[in-house]
């Protein structure tokens, strides 16, 4: 069994973002900049996004946190993002989700400038990659190629087994790993909360990507030998016995599952570093982009 190492894996990417926007900078380009807006005060939010803001520093990068009351009007956060559309400095930037429950998450991600959306979350952004044309790719499908990639997980002609249809995560990776691409190829069944016979389908399936958000879903007996397994989850659990008073869960039960794997990636320090390592990349191609025009 090989761990897929998010954490080191996108600490060697940060170094070569880092030695990328020396060089860059060096060349007289401007220092690329995100931004970040927050709305509320989720815990697990407000870590996530701190996260990015410090990753910004370790790289380069000049970063912006706007942090909003859970009360903001829906007006007030189209003003914020009309303020950073237009706002020459900013080379892209987020808006942290969830949000609250009065504000149309919808409304908002369109309001983006789709030259700034490096979450790729905009429709356009979102329409390109799924015809496979140079666009944002969203951080967590983008890090689960990058980690298959660098570790060689081969995924062409492979069956994939993506569980979860969010927009975030389940439905682009199912569109990506079908397409034409180096990491791609595959042949994909999505499955979801209405899906039957589920374990008959990860029975099936060289690469599972379970992304459902209930934590150790995923037992041994519903994968087969050798089986590559991706998981997204990441659950906060109960436990006294931590600190924090919680532990990080992901979709897999790890330990069991583990045994028959080929490679498998841990939670926490699988799939979420990563994805903070690839928002950093796309800050970086919307900043160089930004400057050949
Ligand atoms: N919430 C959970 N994942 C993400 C993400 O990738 N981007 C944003 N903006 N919010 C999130």
């Amino acid at each position: 069994m090989i761990l897929l190492d998010g954490k080191k894996t996108s600490a060697d990417i940060k170094e070569e973002i880092a030695l990328e926007v020396r060089e860059f900078k060096n060349n007289g380009n401007k220092t690329p900049h995100l931004a970040a807006i927050i709305v509320g005060n989720d815990g697990a939010s407000i870590t996530y996004v701190n996260a990015k803001v410090k990753a910004c520093e370790r790289v380069g990068f000049e970063s912006s946190l706007i942090r909003l009351s859970d009360e903001t009007s829906e007006e007030d956060l189209l003003n914020e993002i009309a303020i950073l559309n237009v706002d020459n400095d900013i080379d892209g930037f987020i808006v942290q989700l969830p949000l609250p429950k009065h504000i149309d998450e919808q409304k908002i991600l369109m309001a983006i400038n789709p030259d700034k959306d490096v979450d790729g979350f905009h429709p356009t952004n979102v329409g390109k990659m799924a015809l496979n044309l140079p666009t944002f790719i969203s951080a967590t499908p983008f890090g689960i190629l990058e980690l298959l990639d660098r570790y060689n997980v081969e995924t062409s002609g492979k069956h994939v087994v993506v569980l979860g249809r969010s927009h975030i995560v389940g439905s682009p990776m199912s569109i990506l790993l079908s397409q034409k691409r180096k990491v791609g190829n595959a042949t994909v069944t999505m499955c979801h909360s209405r899906t039957k016979n589920l374990k008959e389908i990860t029975l099936q399936a060289d690469i599972i990507i379970a992304a459902i958000g209930i934590p150790e879903y995923i037992k041994a007996d519903m994968v087969k030998e050798h089986v590559t397994v991706i998981d997204v989850g990441i659950t906060r659990v109960a436990d006294s016995s931590k600190k924090n008073g919680f532990r990080l869960v992901g979709d897999v039960a790890f330990d069991e599952v583990a045994k028959k794997a080929d490679f498998i990636t841990p939670v926490p320090g699988g799939v979420g570093p990563m994805t903070i390592a690839m928002l950093l990349k796309n800050t970086l191609l919307a900043c160089k982009r930004k400057s050949q025009n």
